[in-house]
């Protein structure tokens, strides 16, 4: 038994040589264990952050060496791609870039711990579809973990984490101190066939996870949380992509659990990248003072192909939001929901279009959003104070909103009137308590308000099994 598996680790020990080279051998001593995981595709190279002088004690600051492993492992793009596994430890660093054809691996027990020395944080250009930073005109600070123009990237883990340690940036925020838009946890802009999946997401300096001008988009088993009161820490936001699937994600934050994006105001316009087929599903929320998906405010690229499904809401504001204006342009059009479970909310169904929060004065008083066929069905909810709040906006008004088998229980201390109507126009089917004026009765058809038959594109991507 012993001679066997001594000639197993000789046979692996000889394989692990011949295939991966010197550094991969140093590497596999050092993480002394094997491990499965799922990803679009698997990498034909692996090394270790501790082979680039990483240091796990949570003093150290590690930038250097996660920037010379990406540019190092970069070269093996066409050979197979590369795996940088980030062992158990406390790892501080600030900002690095990822490569294509590549991942990142956290261990269970690594925690990626974000420097908090704002004055090193480079300073990157505002995005060209929003014109100006989030949180002041100009730059933006980069994001922690930032790729653009990339092709086959993951970043995975057994639930290790990335730790924004946000604390700091909040308090300057408030205080009005940052001279630039607080980072992001992750970023990947202009990229295709991207995973993000199993990682827990703590105390982001603002938003979370933000793909932006890309396209075949998965986020896959990620719990996000920050104090509900925290600043703008929206957990997912697909900004102007396309085929996205988001599931299985567990957020608790102090913004939108979700927010679905395509630029703002005339940058947006200009820019004209929509969110299109995007699929989120599985989703638990806790957002006090905000929604568990919001569709907006920043929609002016347009959203269109919105597919919701089994979303629970917790102590949420709202469940799926528009929030629009005058000058944002763009459209929301073609969402689909199906199946909310939701406790304790303020509105079920929230429509905003007096949202305001201009990317500056420029914007075209002409521009009107466009705002139609915004499906939901099959909605429980529990103690709500007021079942909906829609506001379309006068001379513009949203069109197309379907509703069918919803029943919300209202709070003991409900609003007198639970439903709030104007400029909004639809029907309605199998709705408790009964509707506004403006969403009549019609039937209650079986497919009423139900997602298209034919799936899309994202849903037939199937992960691989990979191992190391
Ligand atoms: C990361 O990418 C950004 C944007 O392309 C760039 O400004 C920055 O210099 C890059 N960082 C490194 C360390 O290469
Ligand atoms: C990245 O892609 C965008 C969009 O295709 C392009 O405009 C930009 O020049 C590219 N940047 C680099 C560094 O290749
Ligand atoms: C991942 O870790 C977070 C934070 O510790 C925990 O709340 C969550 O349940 C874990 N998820 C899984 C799938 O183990
Ligand atoms: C990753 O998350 C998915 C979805 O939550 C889960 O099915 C899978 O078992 C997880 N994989 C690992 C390796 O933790
Ligand atoms: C119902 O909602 C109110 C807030 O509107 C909250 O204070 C109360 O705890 C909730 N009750 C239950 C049973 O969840
Ligand atoms: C109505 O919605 C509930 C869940 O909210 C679901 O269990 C039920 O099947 C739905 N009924 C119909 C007719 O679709």
């Amino acid at each position: 038994m012993l001679k066997a598996v001594s000639l197993l680790v000789v046979v692996l020990v000889v394989g692990v040589t011949i295939f991966d080279g010197v550094e991969s051998r140093k590497t596999k001593r050092r993480i002394q264990e094997s491990f499965d995981y799922s990803a679009i595709s698997c990498r034909a190279h692996t090394a270790s952050i501790l082979d680039f002088g990483g240091v796990g004690d949570g003093a150290t600051l590690n930038t250097g060496a996660f920037q010379q492993a990406v540019d190092h492992l970069s070269q093996y793009a066409s050979e197979g791609g590369a795996q940088l596994v980030v062992p158990a430890g406390k790892w501080l660093t600030g900002s690095f870039n990822l490569t294509s054809h590549f991942t990142l691996y956290l261990h269970k027990d690594a925690v990626l711990l974000a420097s908090q020395d704002i004055k090193s944080w480079p300073v990157v250009d505002p995005l060209p579809s929003y014109g100006h930073g989030r949180d002041t005109a100009g730059g933006r600070y980069i994001s922690l973990i930032f790729g653009t123009n990339l092709t086959d990237v993951v970043v995975t883990g057994e639930n290790g984490t990335i730790d924004g340690q946000g604390d700091l940036w909040w308090q300057q925020f408030h205080k009005k101190k940052l001279k630039y838009t607080r980072p992001y946890l992750i970023e990947i802009m202009h990229s295709d066939t991207v995973q993000i999946s199993n990682l827990t997401f703590l105390n982001s300096p603002s938003w979370n996870v933000h793909p932006v001008y890309s396209r075949n988009v998965i986020i896959q088993g990620i719990t996000i949380l920050a104090p509900v009161t925290s600043p703008n820490t929206d957990g997912i936001n697909p900004d102007s992509c396309t085929n996205t699937r988001i599931e299985d994600t567990y957020i608790v934050s102090g913004d939108d659990c979700i927010a679905v994006k395509s630029g703002w105001d005339e940058y947006g316009i200009s820019y004209g990248m929509p969110t299109k087929q995007l699929v989120i599903r599985r989703l638990t929320c806790i957002s006090p003072y905000s929604a568990a998906i919001a569709l907006g405010s920043e929609m002016s690229g347009g959203i269109q192909d919105v597919r919701a499904q089994d979303i629970t809401a917790i102590n949420t504001e709202s469940g799926v939001r528009i929030k629009t204006g005058v000058g944002r342009g763009g459209y929301v059009k073609d969402i689909y929901v199906k199946g909310m479970t939701l406790h304790t909310m303020k509105w079920v169904f929230w429509m905003t279009g007096n949202y305001g929060s201009h990317a500056d004065n420029h914007y075209d008083p002409n521009a009107l959003p466009e705002i139609k066929g915004i499906n939901y069905r099959d909605v429980i909810a529990e103690n709500a104070t007021m079942a909906a709040r829609l506001e379309g906006i006068a001379g513009d008004p949203f069109t197309g909103i379907c509703m069918s088998n919803v029943t919300i229980g209202l709070a003991a201390k409900a609003k007198k009137y639970p439903w709030t109507c104007t400029d909004v126009a639809g029907v309605t089917g199998g709705v408790v308590p009964p509707p506004c004026q403006l969403l009549p009765a019609a039937g209650e058809g079986e497919g009423m308000c139900d997602f298209p038959a034919e799936n899309l594109p994202i849903d037939n991507v199937e992960l691989q099994t990979c191992s190391y």
